[in-house]
């Protein structure tokens, strides 16, 4: 379990920290201010290893860079291990040979760390599976450093060059360990059964999530596809289903494989198998509609418990969702959970832990310190209601050019706003009393 990341020379902003909290840890901000960088550097502290040096083919994930190579940059982090409660690791940016000095050695970290990229793809790193050796000071690679699948890896397969010349397939793909699954019956089938029906919205059961029959797509293609029931049809060959569906598939195929293989490697090598998982979540709500929005949450935190009842799970995500944001207020606990915000002063970002405050619903999230916005509205209805508000105030100088009489404000509240639009009775009443004053 990450506890602490602490960074200082890189990245968006000279100075960053945060004190992870054990259970959830949500971090907001606007586009481009660090949020998928956070992840990134979790992933590194939890598997110190960079997405891309693992995958060329990853878009993202690029190792760090100083903002400014004649200054120290240094990155720290804590972490739980095997004999304390916390370590703690330094590591200074080396500029001659562009790299992170530390000390040697494998990863600290004792659990499962799955990455859910906002792009499809998907990293895991299995302390079983993914470990090296020191040997005096150098590590000496033993084993793969980690599994990072850009989106068409998951669904394919994952291949990766031994000796620089043979190819060796590490993972066979979403399409094809799910029908080796359902043609074998077993463990796995029902566990990726259970997971689809965790990460479905539990409202109606129509749209539950539920495996069909293999499939062929075309006589050309000799791969059985899997399939899903949906409420209009028995049977949509997994490829042709809905990004949203697809994102939620990944999830329950990554999970279910990441914890079996894990399984099995443990077994190999006679050790216990772990019960802790990290899982970091980039853009939780991609591709979903706001009822499966409500549950994602909830669902993945559920999920590693239907696959290990033992399970101990930690998130990090990073949203820009008020749904997401309201779908935790019944259960966020300032005890084991955190929420983080990236914003922008004067300049600089700045990444501060926010006091948890419950906004009640989606709109008044939106127009929180944490979405900032003014309104709910569209831009032009913000415009009307700002003038209206000013002319009810007697700011005359405050109008801007058009909407500057009563009457063509009014015009443009009758155009913008909905004929049901909570604004309507203040404006009414307040230039109804003008009028017969
Ligand atoms: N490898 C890197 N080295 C240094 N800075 C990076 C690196 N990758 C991203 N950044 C910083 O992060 C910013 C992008 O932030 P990002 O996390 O992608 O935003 P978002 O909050 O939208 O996810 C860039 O403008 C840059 O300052
Ligand atoms: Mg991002």
């Amino acid at each position: 379990m990450l506890k602490h990341l602490k960074m200082s020379n890189v990245g968006p902003s000279p100075k960053m920290e945060m004190e992870l909290a054990p259970r959830l840890n949500l971090i907001a901000g606007d586009n481009g201010l660090g949020k998928s960088f956070l992840l990134d550097l979790a992933w590194w502290a939890l598997t110190r290893r960079w997405l891309r040096e693992v995958n060329t083919k990853m878009l993202s994930g690029y190792p760090v860079k100083p903002r400014n190579t004649k200054e120290k940059a240094t990155l720290e982090f804590s972490l739980s291990a095997k004999t304390k409660s916390a370590v703690r690791y330094e590591s200074t940016y080396n500029p001659r040979d562009e790299a992170w000095a530390g000390k040697a050695g494998r990863p600290w970290n004792l659990g499962l760390v799955i990455y859910a990229h906002s792009d499809g793809g998907f990293s895991v790193w299995d302390p079983a599976r993914n470990y090296w050796k020191k040997k005096g000071n150098v590590d000496v690679q033993e084993r793969l450093p980690a599994y990072v699948f850009t989106a068409s890896e998951v669904w394919d397969g994952l291949w990766v060059d031994e000796d620089g010349q043979r190819r060796t397939p590490i993972c066979n793909g979403l399409l094809y360990d799910w029908a080796s699954w359902i043609r074998e019956k077993g463990k796995e089938a029902d566990a990726m059964e259970r997971a689809l029906r965790q990460l479905s919205p539990p409202t109606d059961d129509s749209s539950q999530l539920r495996p069909g029959p293999l499939m062929r797509l075309s006589v050309n293609d000799a791969r059985d596809i899997p399939s899903i029931q949906t409420s209009y049809a028995d049977a949509v060959p997994i490829l042709h289903a809905s990004s949203g569906i697809r994102r939620v598939v990944a999830f329950a195929y990554m999970m279910t494989w990441t914890w079996k293989e894990h399984r099995l490697a443990a077994e190999q090598l006679g050790e216990e198998a772990t019960t802790q998982v990290t899982l970091l979540v980039d853009e939780v709500e991609s591709h979903l509609h706001p009822r499966w929005q409500r549950v994602i949450l909830r669902s993945l935190m559920e999920l590693a418990a239907v696959l290990h009842h033992q399970a101990q799970v930690q998130l990090l995500v990073a949203t820009h969702s008020p749904m997401v944001m309201a779908s935790v207020e019944s259960w966020f606990d300032e005890e084991q959970d955190a929420l983080f915000h990236l914003k922008l002063r004067e300049r600089q970002v700045l990444l501060e832990q926010m006091p948890w405050s419950k906004q009640g619903d989606v709109v008044n999230w939106l127009v929180s310190d944490l979405f900032g916005l003014e309104q709910g509205r569209s831009l032009e209805a913000e415009k009307a209601i700002e003038a209206a508000e000013a002319w009810m105030r007697g700011e005359r100088s405050a109008l801007p050019n058009g909407l500057d009489s009563q009457d063509t404000i009014h015009q443009e509240l009758l155009r913008v706003l909905a004929g049901h639009d909570h604004f309507w009775p203040r404006w009414i009443v307040s230039t109804q009393k003008g009028r017969l004053t």
